[in-house]
């Protein structure tokens, strides 16, 4: 892994593009499987934002709700010993939630230093810009790359204790499989009394969940499609863009809200060398949106080496920021 030191405070890793040859893989497995976190090019950090905004996609006010009312409680759960920490948000994105605990921990004088992590290297300039301009005394370092390499990047660089933020929907794109194994891996990653606050999108009325996927302008469509224009424009293929079509599905059972894209026609796809077949109705799994119960945020903080300090939900219930503790 080659780190650099791009200006003071943003640290970024040359290496990440495994882009190509994780399509090439993905297109080559049955079904066919494109990685959402390729999703977040330029066009796909502000689609993603638009999303964020939508009247369907009710997490964000949920979260919003927690971060904004129940400030106090989320800095008294993180501040317990008094000793200054690195507060580390992986997939931080805009940090439009996180930015009211950032201005309430500064505003109390705590010593911490705020360190985002993201894939996109576009979406850290605009969190950084927006809080430099609304919490100008706020320390930051940022970290341009995957979760765990950032991660190692920051222990490497301050030996601190951590509190990790892990918002939004982050940990539903996971299956429920992976996602025992990142909360276990974070773990390892982690020393005894480093914190965790994972947000967990619960299990609700199936048509709130679905609706929150399927908007009526088309926005989610557009952010799955984005990809094919992405990797048309990086990768050199030539997907017609128009010949796919984001299809939405939620299994109240298992919790599994899943996007597909469905190829409208038999068609070939070329990238470099390679030629990618696709059959009339053929789907690519694109993301999963896990929800979950309440039991199994439980099962998975105790199976992983965490004891659960707190849980905050909003004011429906519909959300939770679990905080975890490591024992
Ligand atoms: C769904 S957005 C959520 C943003 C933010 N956590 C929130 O709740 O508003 C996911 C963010 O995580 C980033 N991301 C996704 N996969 C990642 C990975 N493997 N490593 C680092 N960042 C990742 C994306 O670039 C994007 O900004």
């Amino acid at each position: 892994m080659n780190l650099q030191l791009v200006s003071n405070h943003k640290i970024e890793n040359s290496q990440t593009d495994n882009f190509h040859s994780d399509i090439v893989e993905g297109l080559k497995s049955t079904p066919k499987k494109l990685h959402s976190k390729y999703f977040y090019d330029k066009a796909g950090d502000r689609l993603f934002q638009q999303i964020m905004a939508m009247p369907e996609y009710y997490l964000t006010n949920c979260e919003l709700d927690i971060f904004k009312n129940k400030t106090q409680e989320i800095t008294d759960a993180i501040t317990f010993d008094d000793s200054p920490f690195d507060l580390i948000e992986l997939g931080a994105g805009d940090a439009m939630k996180s930015s009211f605990l950032l201005k309430n921990l500064t505003d109390n004088q705590i010593d911490f230093t705020y360190m985002p992590i993201d894939i996109s290297g576009n979406i850290l300039s605009v969190l950084n810009e927006k809080l430099n301009n609304e919490i100008p005394e706020l320390e930051i370092v940022s970290l341009e790359g995957e979760y765990f390499d950032m991660l190692d990047k920051a222990t490497s660089i301050s030996n601190r204790r951590k509190v990790v933020l892990f918002l939004g929907g982050n940990i539903g794109n996971m299956d429920m499989e992976e996602s025992y194994h990142f909360c276990n891996e974070l773990r390892r990653k982690l020393n005894r009394g480093d914190i965790l606050l994972v947000g967990f999108d619960l299990k609700k009325n199936p048509h709130t969940i679905l609706n929150a996927y399927n908007d009526a302008a088309g926005i989610t469509s557009s952010f799955n499609l984005n990809l094919l224009v992405r990797m048309n424009r990086e990768l050199e293929a030539d997907f017609d863009v128009l010949n796919y079509q984001h299809y939405q599905t939620y299994d109240p059972v298992s919790g599994a809200c899943k996007s597909y894209l469905i190829s409208l026609a038999e068609q070939n796809v070329h990238i470099g060398n390679e030629v990618f077949h696709f059959e009339e109705n053929e789907v690519i799994d694109m993301e999963i949106s896990q929800k979950f119960s309440k039991k199994n945020i439980r099962n998975m903080a105790n199976n992983s080496g965490f004891h659960i300090l707190n849980e905050i939900s909003d004011s429906k219930n519909w959300f939770v920021d679990s905080i975890w503790q490591v024992v």
